[in-house]
């Protein structure tokens, strides 16, 4: 059951705390790392292979052991410290590419050659708890044991959908040259939409991207929730948009589309203060025939993406004034490009004292306001802070 509560102000501990700050021992930072944490797809990472990961400033070493086993430990190997994830997985270890010494799954060294037995008892490597869910891979950065996995289907089935089982289901990541949180404030900013995605709602100049629907300005409402804002457009014609910030850093989406619903669950995960990733499972409630369309649909978009650079990088180049918006009206992404576009030419860490914000803006107050009075919860030890969503 939701439960709308009354708009919250900024508690006053929470004045002097910031949400753009996430590296190590930074109080946002420590509270995003008391949640799971996507850090790549599975289709990204194949069995046998490692790579390096760098998720709130941390740089950690990820790889799919030969069993299919995703294991996350830390970046630097423990003898001379190189990147650990330059070397070659060998069942469900890593052995290092330097000399050769090899780290079990569950952090023992196993083998280091030419070094005496009691080096193998003595060194470890740091392991982090991951989970596989929904083609992403989920990494537990915080202090103490894992807390439960939310429970991403009963939430889904609870709002009326059925995540687990839509015709079309997949999942997604982006990057972002901006600091997450610009990105999960442009989660409650429908005001945003009309302007910022008029290129991509224009059906004469487009064959993807929003519906015409999009580039009509209405009003929205908002409402504070025990475990986040919720934003909706809804008129006499029906729902258009309903967008649910769940604490800290997910992004809930219902959007109806021509062959049916759009229903998305995204992360925003910093890479590190200036830079992030978007992580998302995307469904489409259809039937048999919408799910044909849409993959036919998008198997030809892929083919026209592989002639473009990424979309944070079209982004770049319109900022640069090199290109403008509308060189990349073919491009499949082109909502991506035009959400990167306004965000990537914030600063990176926007000075929001400096903002002058208006009625429009009232969901992005409400979230500013209730996600520093959680981490001032937090930081104070409260265990409220670490609620997850409900079902
Ligand atoms: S640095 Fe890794 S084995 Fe020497
Ligand atoms: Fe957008």
């Amino acid at each position: 059951m939701t439960t709308v509560l009354p708009p919250e102000p900024l508690a006053d501990r929470a004045r002097t705390l910031t949400p753009f700050e996430t590296g190590p021992g930074t109080p946002a930072g420590r509270y995003l790392r008391s949640f799971w944490q996507p850090i790549a797809r599975s289709v990204d990472l194949e069995a046998g292979q490692a790579q390096p990961v760098t998720i709130m400033s941390e740089e950690l070493t990820l790889f799919r052991g030969e069993s299919g086993r995703p294991v996350v430990m830390d970046a630097l190997c423990p003898h001379r410290l190189t990147k650990l994830s330059i070397g070659n997985v060998e069942g469900d270890a890593i052995r290092c590419q330097f000399h050769g010494w090899k780290f079990g799954a569950d952090g023992r060294c196993v083998e280091a050659p030419l070094q005496t037995p009691a080096l193998l008892e003595r060194v470890t490597i740091g392991t982090r708890p991951v989970r596989e869910e929904f083609g992403l891979i989920f990494v537990y950065l915080g202090e103490g044991p894992e807390p439960e996995f939310p429970d991403i289907a009963a939430y889904s089935r609870a709002h009326g959908y059925g995540l687990a089982s839509a015709p079309v289901l997949e999942a997604e990541v982006y990057r972002r040259y901006c600091n997450w949180y610009l990105n999960h404030e442009n989660s409650m900013d429908l005001a945003h939409v009309p302007y910022t995605h008029a290129l991509s709602a224009n059906p004469e100049l487009t064959r993807t991207g929003f519906s015409g629907d999009a580039a009509v300005v209405r009003d929205f409402t908002v409402e504070r929730l025990e475990y986040g804002v919720r934003v909706e457009e809804v008129d006499d014609e029906g729902l258009h948009a309903r967008v649910t910030v769940l604490f800290p850093n997910v992004m809930h989406l219902i959007i109806p589309m021509r062959i049916g619903t759009l229903e998305n669950l995204y992360w925003r995960v910093p890479i590190d203060d200036e830079s992030h990733k978007g992580f998302g499972i995307m469904s489409i409630h259809t039937d048999e025939e919408g799910a044909r369309e849409w993959r036919q649909t998008q198997k030809e978009l892929e083919e026209v993406a592989a002639k473009y650079p990424l979309t944070e990088d079209c982004a770049q180049q319109i900022i640069r004034g090199e290109k403008r918006l509308i060189d990349f009206v073919d491009h499949p992404k082109l909502q991506g490009i035009e959400d990167a576009l306004t965000q990537q030419a914030m600063r990176h860490i926007a000075d929001a004292n400096l903002q002058n914000l208006g009625r429009s803006d009232r969901a992005i107050l409400q979230l500013r306001r209730m996600f520093l009075s959680r981490v001032a919860e937090f930081v104070a030890g409260e265990p409220s802070a670490s609620d997850i969503w409900p079902s």
